[in-house]
């Protein structure tokens, strides 16, 4: 008697419980299974045998779209059911909705680790402090007085390529990721790095290490399997050297704060403006940067430690890869038509006659042609191509009651290529549709490469001033060529977009 009773004992805790917690879990999310969405996979196994490997992020993706009505599907991840979706309504809405403030867990938990927390991947209650308290560091006046720096970087980047001129193909990303990572860091933290230095190069390194194995993480996710990398040594080491690195800087920064008695916080940019102004007596403002914003939010107890360390590695890791990327995928897109290379190279000269010139922020409105190619590249290979919100709430979306807790990942690079919306010709390269005459309401709503909605990038001004000064820099000086063709680009997914096999360049000085 007393045996059979443990045995029922143990067959209601190992049986009969999972059974009934599986079943009201399933009840919580009974809205799900109402909604107007085509249904993919099998729950638990999920859907994700189909990938057949981390590149193969992007063709997956498009796969399960393209049987989807709408351009949207609900699939499996595991246990959870997941929103695919390139729809530009639904987009729209998630993204302007206080319901959908928050990051989606699976995709964004672990970078949010690395990242040690900051605004790409807080939660709302936190984010929404700290994005009111960074929003000025990124205004109007802030940038401007960042044009110096910008135009260091096109001058350091005009040298370094002066050395690729050989007639021979060379990948330049590495370059442009070290150009836009000096860049970055003079801009944000202050800090100048040397040309030649080990120290670039390995922050590189040490930021793509993480990057990857972000991606892979947020796939073991869907399992709930990620946390088996966080027992790996050297992924908790290259995290703490991203840390350490800004922790030094602050730190640095503070005790000079101290030592000068805030009479000169910003010296090596000083350095850096002096130098500017003797050749271009034009610059008349000091940089603004953002490690002193925040540095002052820290001592007015707006931000805590953590904030400063957390926002600062957050605002290098969100801009130098992006921007790299877009200038990368610019160039590429330059070469493959040389036609629309030439256009633009006649735009630039008729702006900027020199081959040495200094560009001031209001000189970049001349350059409309110039908006038209950036943009049509954002739409072809945008920098951040997926990305994912989670409902705080039950929360209507067009005629769907998404439950609270449902993970909605939007994918912008589809959501750029849909024909329906761009046209037959969606996957070719035409700047022209970003004119007046041809960009309608429809291709705004779906045209996202910063997201939109409240929590949109912060830095997209920003990007567009830093891109646009590099590009007027690299294509007034040099015509760029590929032997790689259009139709075999193939992009794939690192939290940030990259190619499968990136297109060399050839470089030819302009005379
Ligand atoms: C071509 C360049 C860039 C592109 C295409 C881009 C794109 C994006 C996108 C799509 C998001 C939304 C991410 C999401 O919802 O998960 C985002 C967020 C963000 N971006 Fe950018 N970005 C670029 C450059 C920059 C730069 C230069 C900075 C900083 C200087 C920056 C800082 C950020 C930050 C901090 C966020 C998080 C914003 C928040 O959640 O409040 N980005 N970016």
């Amino acid at each position: 008697m007393e045996s059979l009773k443990a045995y029922e004992v143990l067959i209601s805790v190992f049986v009969v419980l999972p059974v009934i917690l599986l079943l009201y879990w399933l009840w919580t999310r009974r809205n799900i299974y109402k909604c107007d969405l085509s249904f993919i996979g099998y729950p638990i196994i999920g859907s994700l045998y189909k990938l057949r490997n981390v590149n193969s992020i992007i063709s997956a993706v498009g796969h399960t779209l393209r049987y989807c009505k709408n351009g949207t599907a609900c699939f499996w991840a595991g246990f959870f059911p997941v929103i695919l979706t390139a729809d530009p309504d639904i987009v729209s809405n998630v993204l302007r909705s206080q319901e959908f403030l928050n990051k989606a867990e699976t995709i964004y938990y672990y970078m949010g680790v690395s990242l040690k927390g900051g605004l790409f991947t807080t939660p709302a209650t936190e984010w929404v402090h700290n994005r009111r308290m960074i929003n000025p560091c990124f205004s109007n006046n802030v940038l401007v007085s960042l044009f110096p720096i910008f135009n260091k970087a096109k001058n350091d980047l005009i040298e370094r390529c002066d050395a690729l001129v050989d007639n021979k193909n060379h990948n330049i990303l590495n370059l442009l990721q070290t150009l836009t990572l000096s860049m970055t860091v003079e801009t944000t933290m202050g800090k100048v790095m040397h040309k030649g230095k080990q120290e670039s190069q390995d922050l590189i390194s040490v930021f793509s290490f993480l990057m990857k194995y972000i991606t892979v993480q947020a796939l073991m996710s869907f399992f709930k399997l990620g946390f088996i990398f966080e027992f790996y040594s050297k992924l908790q080491q290259k995290r703490v050297e991203v840390w350490m690195f800004v922790d030094k800087l602050i730190q640095a920064k503070l005790n000079k704060c101290s030592n000068t008695d805030n009479n000169n916080n910003n010296t090596e940019s000083r350095v850096l403006n002096t130098k500017n102004i003797d050749a271009v007596p034009s610059i008349r403002k000091e940089p603004k940067i953002f490690i002193d914003q925040a540095i002052k939010l820290y001592e007015n107890q707006q931000f805590t430690w953590n904030d400063l360390i957390s926002e600062s590695v957050t605002i290098v890791a969100a801009s130098f890869e992006t921007t790299a990327n877009a200038v990368y995928s610019t160039l590429v897109m330059l070469a493959m038509h040389p036609d629309i290379q030439q256009r633009l190279f006649e735009e630039i000269l008729d702006v900027f006659p020199e081959k040495d010139f200094y560009i001031e922020c209001d000189q970049l409105s001349q350059l409309s042609y110039l908006e038209l190619v950036i943009n049509e590249t954002l739409r072809l290979a945008p920098s951040v191509p997926i990305i994912g919100r989670q409902a705080m709430k039950d929360t209507q979306i067009g005629v769907n009651l998404l439950p609270k807790g449902i993970q909605v990942f939007i994918s912008i690079y589809h959501l750029h290529r849909r024909t329906d919306i761009w046209g037959p010709n969606a996957d070719k390269f035409e700047p022209e549709r970003f004119s007046v005459e041809n960009y309608g309401e429809k291709q705004k709503n779906a045209y996202i490469p910063f997201s939109k909605g409240p929590r949109n990038c912060i830095g997209r001004r920003y990007a567009m001033f830093s891109m646009k000064v590099l590009l007027c820099g690299l294509l007034r000086n040099y015509k760029f060529k590929t032997d790689f063709k259009f139709e075999d680009l193939r992009c794939t997914h690192r939290v940030s977009l990259r190619y499968i096999v990136e297109p060399e360049l050839r470089l030819c000085r302009r005379t």
